[in-house]
């Protein structure tokens, strides 16, 4: 079954599918066969069978996600002044930070995406989680300017971290490390989980070292019309 993502299809002008429920060889030729400028289909990085068959159908890999988990039960307290929650007026900078910090993710590296685009992604995506997407938007601040940010969200089983950036100059300071611990330390008997690139490293060390297991890895391959 397709679903649009409305999120993404207005930011790119195009109708950008996803492919949700079962994945087999007939819901893929299904799919190919309706309207779309762009579907992506979510494969586990352990169906073979199926990467080759979206392969063979012409569709390239747009995305490689691992996910970490970590079930939080050891109390944990960060009494760092430099991080507190973003407010409204957060928003420009945090959106200025976003587009200039992700550098390895999906949307800029994909050949098929207008990189010129990132900026206005971003700035949504941070107007969004400010307006209610986020249940909280935590940044370190340094002499009144926002060095990283992240934001959580709330999910059925478990709190998810969306985005953490750091501005590029202040990378290896410890600045991630201690926005994820200010997440532990807000969200107390939680399962908080995190999805990122395969080939983001620094993004896994700050996960690894903060105590999170990898739980499950996948592919998106795409279709483009
Ligand atoms: C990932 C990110 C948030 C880490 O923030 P940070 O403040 O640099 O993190 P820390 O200083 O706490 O730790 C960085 C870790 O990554 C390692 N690291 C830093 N830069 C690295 C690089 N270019 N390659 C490999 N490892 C790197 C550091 O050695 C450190 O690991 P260690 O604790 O084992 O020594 C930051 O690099 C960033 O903003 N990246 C771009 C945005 C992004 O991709 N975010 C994640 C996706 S949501």
């Amino acid at each position: 079954m397709l679903k649009r993502d409305d999120f993404l299809s207005d930011i790119y002008l195009i109708d950008w599918m996803k492919h949700e429920g079962k994945l087999d060889t007939e819901s893929i030729d299904k799919d190919l066969k309706s309207n779309f400028n762009r579907i992506d289909f979510e494969v586990p990085s352990t169906e073979f069978k199926t990467i080759k068959y979206l392969l063979d159908r012409g569709c390239y890999i747009s995305s490689s996600k691992v996910t970490y988990a970590y079930k939080n039960t050891i109390p944990t307290v960060t009494a760092d002044p430099r991080l507190d929650l973003a407010t409204m007026g957060d928003a420009q900078e945090l959106s200025r930070l976003a587009a200039e910090t992700f550098t390895l993710d999906r949307y800029r590296n994909d050949p098929y995406l207008d990189a010129k685009l990132v900026p206005k992604l971003y700035s949504e995506w941070i107007k969004n989680s400010l307006n209610g997407r986020s249940d909280k938007v935590i940044v370190h601040r340094e002499n009144a300017a926002i060095l990283g940010f992240t934001n959580t969200i709330k999910k059925t089983e478990e709190l998810y971290i969306d985005l953490v950036g750091v501005r590029k100059n202040c990378e290896g300071r410890g600045i991630g490390k201690s926005l994820i611990s200010k997440v532990k330390e807000l969200y107390p008997q939680e399962t908080l989980s995190c999805t990122t690139q395969i080939h983001n490293v620094p993004m896994q060390r700050v996960l690894q070292r903060a105590g999170f297991g990898i739980v499950s890895s996948s592919y998106i391959f795409t279709a483009v019309r």
